[in-house]
């Protein structure tokens, strides 16, 4: 079992990682506190796929009480916590309950909002299900919801008390949710990791087809990284702003496409691309490696197209997420595969040109995976 500690002003917590982690129910039994005490959070979706597991980890149906939410992302809203705080009472959940969110990351971050919020605080438990989860959103104690003006913009920083990974979930995953946290995988190799790079290089083959070696190597790999960063800076000073590589134009795609064109991973993907252009065009990056990180990206899969009319309408959205986070975009650029530097400001009309070259320099994305999420 792969065991990381992440450091926390509100306390250090364990995140272990282990293939069939959830079917220990004994080790689970001790780890997950008492019995009478949890509250598991789940969805309809992810519990179908995950109840046999789960109910091992529990000890069966008396093992904690099962309240399952809406996670599709337009439910990640005030709304949704408020009636999960309304349910925890009616169960009668008090100050020593401990919150279990099983899911990806919008229950995640619904769960942990709930937690850092309901009767000033309860305890939280993660059990990550997606990639994007494991990988990312379930380490580090960001949580919250959207609202209509954009995304994420209430929340809290709450962390857990334990995060338990058990890369065997992955394997229901629908392919392009997959997909979709394999870019996440590849900006930790960007932001920090070149030898992460050079294995996904040359290992993606197998790690699409989810081989249970790979995946088990680059989860822990890559929790272990997002550990790393975070724990020097919990609240996002410094350090942990690399995390955002690919985001400053990912985050405006999905808002100029109303969240329905890209899931996030792929909207990263994009973005990464774009940052790599943007570095190599400010004589930071070298072309080739400008060339890995696209490269790389392409492997990993389709991207839907990006919208039509893109220029403007991105940039409005960027000019927006600008305005939400008062004042500061800042985008992350590569120096070389394994080190990124920040800078607040990218020239727009640098932006706007590497925005209409975008599809020339990822020619051969074809159509697919477009559409609705
Ligand atoms: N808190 C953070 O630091 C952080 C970091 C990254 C992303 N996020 C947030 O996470 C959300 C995205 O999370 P996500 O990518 O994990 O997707 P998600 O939570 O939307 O889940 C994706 C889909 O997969 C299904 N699913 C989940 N696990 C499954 C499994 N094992 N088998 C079958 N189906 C399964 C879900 O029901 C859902 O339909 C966004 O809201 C984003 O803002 C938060
Ligand atoms: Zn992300």
């Amino acid at each position: 079992m792969k065991r990381v500690i992440v450091q926390s002003a509100a306390g250090d917590y364990p995140v272990l990682c282990a293939r069939g982690l959830l079917r220990n129910g004994r080790f689970l039994a001790r780890a997950l506190f008492e019995p009478e005490r949890r509250y598991v959070i789940s969805s309809p979706r992810v519990w179908r796929a995950c109840r046999p597991r789960m109910a091992a980890a529990l000890g069966g149906a008396a093992g904690a009480r099962l309240i399952l939410l809406d996670d599709r992302e337009a439910a990640k809203t005030l709304r949704t916590v408020e009636r999960l705080c309304r349910r925890l009472v009616r169960a009668g959940a008090g100050r020593d309950a401990v919150l279990i969110a099983v899911g990806g990351g919008v229950v995640g971050d619904v769960a942990g909002f709930v937690a850092a919020s309901y009767l000033r605080g309860v305890r939280l438990v993660h059990v990550p299900t997606t990639l994007v989860a494991q990988v990312d959103s379930a380490i580090g104690g960001k949580t919250g919801v959207n609202l209509r003006e954009g995304k994420n913009l209430v929340g809290a920083f709450y962390p857990p008390k334990l995060v338990l990974a058990d890369p065997a979930v992955l394997a229901s995953l629908p392919d392009r949710q997959y997909r979709s946290g394999l870019y996440e995988v590849v900006k930790y190799g960007v932001i920090g990791d070149a030898e992460l790079f050079e294995y996904l290089e040359r290992r993606l083959d197998r790690l699409l087809r989810r081989d249970a070696k790979a995946l088990d190597w680059v989860v822990p790999r890559c929790m272990r990284a997002k550990a790393r960063v975070v724990g020097g800076d919990e609240r996002e000073a410094g350090p942990r702003q690399a995390l955002n590589f690919g985001h400053t134009l990912g985050h405006a795609l999905e808002a100029a496409t109303g969240y329905r064109r890209f899931l996030h991973g792929e909207a990263v993907g994009w973005g990464m691309v774009a940052a790599a252009e943007v570095a190599r065009a400010e004589g930071l990056l070298a072309p080739a490696a400008a060339r890995r990180i696209r490269d790389l990206v392409t492997r990993v899969g389709p991207l839907p197209s990006l919208p039509e009319g893109r220029e403007a309408r991105i940039l409005a959205a960027m000019r927006a997420d600008k305005k939400a986070r008062a004042g500061e975009l800042r985008w992350v650029l590569p120096r070389r595969i394994g080190r990124v530097e920040i800078r607040s400001e990218v020239s727009e009309r640098l932006v706007g040109e590497i925005l209409t070259r975008l599809p020339e320099i990822v020619p051969r994305l074809p159509a697919g995976g477009q559409g609705r999420i």
